[in-house]
């Protein structure tokens, strides 16, 4: 059965007052968050892995990037950086079967990953990170043995674990397979003013209802006026639109330096929080009716 919890959430706003409402929100959901390269998909998955964990519940953020990042958007240093599961060929080899003990190219399609989350995320404060990677070659949902062991990693952290789990794409279509994004109740498009960065997005969008996923949003960053956001909504189509980012000279500062996003700038991290609970009330549906099929 589906669990749920209360937490309030501020609504618009009375008089100078925000108005307290409490909607119900799911425990563990799953979003991922995809779009062209640097268009803010760290910044997004760091500072609303921050938010769910602040509010209470249980948060695994996944960086799911080739070129993992997501640590240094928590503020933690390279050298304390986690390695990328990915790049463990040791752990890969014994997990797919394909170790000294192995015979001719067979290796296991579904091996056992599930206490990995545990042994392998590291805490960061309220939540945990688990630098996960992602192949290079083969487009991400390559016949290998890491393409196997990515693919289980993924599976089982998005269907079977309680936490919200916030997934960290690659930049671009070309790695959003089954494999990355199988189960998911949100993709996330993040978008900022640029051509190139809404028609990935519709592409994105456009992939994303061929492979079943139910709840398409987008954010619109780094702009210089409302007007930009409403021409980026106004581009995009089939997708949710959750809101907009103003362009942020401290958010800039905050990568430059290894600071932590969530502290950089609070105008933004009001936004995405208005953006996530608009988004929470898009997705909450389709679980609950999933959850009583
Ligand atoms: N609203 C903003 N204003 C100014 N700079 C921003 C804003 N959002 C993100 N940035 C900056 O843009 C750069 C890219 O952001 P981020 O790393 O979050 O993007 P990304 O989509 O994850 O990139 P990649 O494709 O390389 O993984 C960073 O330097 C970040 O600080
Ligand atoms: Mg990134």
């Amino acid at each position: 059965m589906a669990r749920f919890y209360s937490i309030p959430f501020r609504h618009g706003s009375t008089h100078g007052h925000d108005r307290a409402v409490i909607i119900p929100v799911m425990v563990g959901a799953k979003i991922a968050i995809g779009g062209k390269g640097g268009v803010g998909k760290t910044t997004v998955c760091a500072v609303w892995a921050e938010l769910f964990a602040e509010d209470g519940s249980d948060v695994l953020a996944i960086d799911a990037d080739p070129n993992t990042n997501l640590a240094s958007a928590f503020g933690i240093p390279g050298e304390q950086s986690p390695d990328p599961l990915i790049g463990m060929k040791d752990l890969i080899a014994e997990r797919t079967g394909t170790g000294k003990e192995a015979v001719g190219a067979y290796f296991r399609l579904n091996p056992k990953v599930s206490d990995l989350p545990e042994k392998y995320s590291l805490d960061v404060g309220k939540l945990k990170l688990l630098v996960v990677g992602a192949i290079t070659h083969g487009g991400g949902g390559c016949a290998c043995p890491e393409g196997a062991f990515l693919k289980a990693l993924l599976t089982h952290t998005i269907l079977q674990r309680q936490e919200v789990v916030l997934v960290d794409l690659a930049a671009g279509v070309e790695f959003m397979g089954r494999a990355s994004v199988q189960g998911i109740d949100a993709l996330v498009l993040v978008v900022e003013p640029g051509g190139r960065s809404i028609e990935t997005a519709n592409n994105m969008a456009k992939m994303a209802g061929e492979l079943g996923i139910g709840c398409v949003g987008a954010i619109a960053n780094k702009t210089t006026d409302t007007a930009q956001g409403e021409l980026i909504q106004s581009q995009l189509k089939d997708i949710a639109f959750l809101g907009s980012l103003p362009y942020s000279r401290a958010l800039q500062e905050a990568d430059l330096r290894r600071e932590p996003v969530f502290e950089a700038n609070a105008e933004i991290v009001e936004e995405l929080k208005r953006a996530r609970n608009t988004l929470m009330e898009l997705v909450l549906p389709s679980r609950a009716l999933r959850a009583n099929e």
